[in-house]
């Protein structure tokens, strides 16, 4: 059944396609987000990097946040908990030219919940508004947050939440991505989409984008339109399906969604290593992209094999040796 997808505005930025790449730390570098927009994602959003990272000139800085005339419009995004250092990081992102800056209240590894980052902010919701304000004066671009439902997966009102989405908005943040799930579940459980079609409802002005189990291209078009929010971010989803985007867009025009050949992931995963390389080195490209190979395996009708082969990759010809073997021209 065909189903109409519309545009949505962050703010100033108009985005003409409501699925989008949502932040990944490892996955969603310049490469990968190059490698999307080709098959359809319009709206992507860098891996979260840390504020004083942001700030520091050198050779992270310019990888993690590292741009190209094609990778608009795109959302850098932030974690940090300090209101002036998250208010520098911006405008060093701004400066850098990415469209949107995005603050990170979300992220529930404990590297980041130890240093009062990420997630453990939704217990620090004052502490949240501060930074949104601080972020808000110091940049003239869109300004985001990602946060979840909240920290303790007991607390059902969700409370904090209501309260942080409220403030920024009032604050003058341009759009909130929900992720259902609280801190403390992690990824285990189904994300509340109920929530999230109540969250819509109560912000009908505002835009709201969702997040959590969007795995399928399917699921992309039933949480549009089951919760009503503006636009439905895929992360673990199009781990190894680029073409997502372009399936939920086949799908939403009543298609069979696109199937990539193997010669077309031939292409791509020769494609993908050169960006890595690129982005990388010669040394560290080829180990990075064993975790695509992982991923992009399952879309091998021989999934196993195809998933040991990646995982011995040292260089850039065990790569390419491996997409000899497996997928022919
Ligand atoms: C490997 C991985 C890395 C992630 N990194 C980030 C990140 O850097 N920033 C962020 O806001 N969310 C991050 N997330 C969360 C996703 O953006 C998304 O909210 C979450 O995976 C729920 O969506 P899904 O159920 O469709 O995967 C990450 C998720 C995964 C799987």
């Amino acid at each position: 059944m065909a189903s109409e997808l519309r545009p949505f505005s962050i703010g100033t930025v108009r985005v003409r396609f409501p699925v989008v790449l949502a932040p990944m730390a490892g996955y969603t570098d310049l490469a990968y987000r190059l490698i999307c927009r080709q098959r359809g994602a319009e709206y992507c959003t860098s891996e979260m990097v840390l504020d004083r990272c942001a700030l520091i000139h050198g050779k992270l800085r310019s990888r993690l946040l590292c741009l190209d005339p094609g990778d608009h419009p795109v959302g850098g995004q932030l974690i940090g908990n300090e209101p002036e250092v998250m208010a520098e990081a911006a405008r060093a992102m701004e400066q850098i030219g990415f469209d949107v800056v995005d603050l990170n209240f979300a992220c529930p590894v404990h590297k980041a919940l130890s240093r009062r980052r990420g997630g453990h902010m939704m217990r620090e919701s004052e502490q949240v508004l501060r930074i949104v304000r601080a972020v808000r004066a110091a940049v003239d671009c869109p300004v985001t947050l990602k946060v979840r439902r909240s920290f303790d997966e007991a607390d059902h009102e969700c409370e904090a939440f209501w309260r942080i989405a409220e403030g920024a908005f009032d604050a003058g943040a341009d759009a909130l991505t929900l992720h259902t799930r609280s801190v403390e579940a992690k990824y285990a459980g189904r994300a509340d989409w109920e929530l999230l079609a109540r969250v819509k409802e109560h912000f009908a002005d505002k835009t709201i984008i969702g997040s959590g189990d969007v795995l399928r291209p399917a699921d992309a078009l039933a949480m549009l339109e089951q919760t009503g929010v503006d636009a439905a971010a895929v992360a673990r989803g199009c781990l190894g399906n680029p073409w997502f985007f372009r399936q939920a867009a086949d799908l939403a025009a009543g298609r069979e969604p696109y199937r990539a050949s193997l010669a077309e992931q031939r292409e791509l995963l020769l494609e993908h290593l050169d960006a890595a390389c690129k982005l990388y080195g010669r040394l560290r490209g080829p180990r990075i992209m064993r975790k695509f190979g992982i991923k992009y395996a399952r879309l091998h009708p021989h999934p196993k094999e195809v998933r040991m082969a990646f995982v011995d990759v040292k260089s850039p010809e065990d790569w390419r040796a491996v997409v000899e073997e497996h997928y022919p021209a």
